[in-house]
């Protein structure tokens, strides 16, 4: 039953109870129903159901992460490789030729067929290289580390630039500035130092949506190079 805000219902039981308990005695409903049929759970659930473990701050910030993660950096690297699409017609042509090939066969986009646009994945990676959603992360020492020649004493805060660590020219050659999906191809990728690209970080704490991530970007690709031309009076190393 669907009551305005701060309405009154009566019960066949003769007690009244508000929206705000109808809809919360509503979603519980759903919610066993759901658990019924489904062995998985989705995220908030787990959150609330688990409310002796997470305070509502805690859900309220892991939530916040959830959307800040799937939607804004989805979005902001997607953007990044249209414009690079955009400014890099010859191979925007290239990505339009192998979806065309994909999908001629079977028009569906699922899984199995975002999986074989290849060409598109390094499109990605480049784009991620070149322009990552996230640029910089942060870390506390937990203990005294070393790196390199340098002794990090514990409790010190540390910025890792993933920007300027995919511009290494020590790491991907004089034009590490330039857009080149190449970079990504199956032979380069086997050459490729460990932890030289990091766009999801790495270790315990690294990107738990990172596939997910690449099968949303791609999901948006598909549906915008398939039906348009992308043109930008830009180049490159114009991007500030
Ligand atoms: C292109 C898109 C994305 C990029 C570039 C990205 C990048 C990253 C990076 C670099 C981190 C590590 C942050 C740090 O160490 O401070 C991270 C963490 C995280 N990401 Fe993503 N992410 C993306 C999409 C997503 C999506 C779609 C989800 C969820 C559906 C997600 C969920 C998370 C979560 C929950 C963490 C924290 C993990 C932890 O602290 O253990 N991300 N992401």
């Amino acid at each position: 039953m669907i009551l305005p805000p701060n309405s009154v219902d009566i019960n066949a039981n003769g007690a009244s109870s508000s929206k705000a308990e109808k809809d919360e005695e509503m979603g519980i409903a759903m919610y066993y129903e759901y658990e019924a049929e489904n062995e998985r759970k989705n995220f908030i659930d787990h959150l609330i159901l688990h409310g002796d473990k997470f305070s509502d701050e805690e859900i309220h910030d892991h939530i916040y992460t959830f959307v800040a993660a799937g939607y804004e950096k989805v979005a902001l690297q997607t953007f990044y490789t249209l414009l690079l699409l955009a400014i890099h017609v010859e191979v925007q042509e290239k990505v339009y030729e192998e979806i065309i090939e994909v999908f001629s066969t079977d028009g569906k986009i699922n899984y199995e067929s975002l999986n074989r646009l290849t060409y598109l994945d390094q499109v990605i990676k480049e784009s991620m290289r070149l322009l990552p959603a996230v640029p910089i992360i942060g870390r506390e020492t937990q203990e005294e580390v070393e790196i390199g020649t340098r002794k990090i004493p514990k409790g010190i805060q540390l910025m890792m630039h993933i920007f300027d660590l995919h511009r290494r020219k020590d790491i991907w050659g004089e034009d590490a500035n330039l857009f080149n999906p190449d970079r990504f191809s199956p032979k380069n990728e086997a050459k490729r130092l460990e932890n030289s690209f990091l766009p999801f970080s790495t270790g315990l704490r690294d990107c738990i949506g990172k596939h997910y991530a690449i099968l949303a970007i791609k999901t948006i690709i598909v549906n915008l190079i398939r039906n348009y031309k992308l043109t930008a009076d830009l180049k490159t190393e114009e991007l500030t």
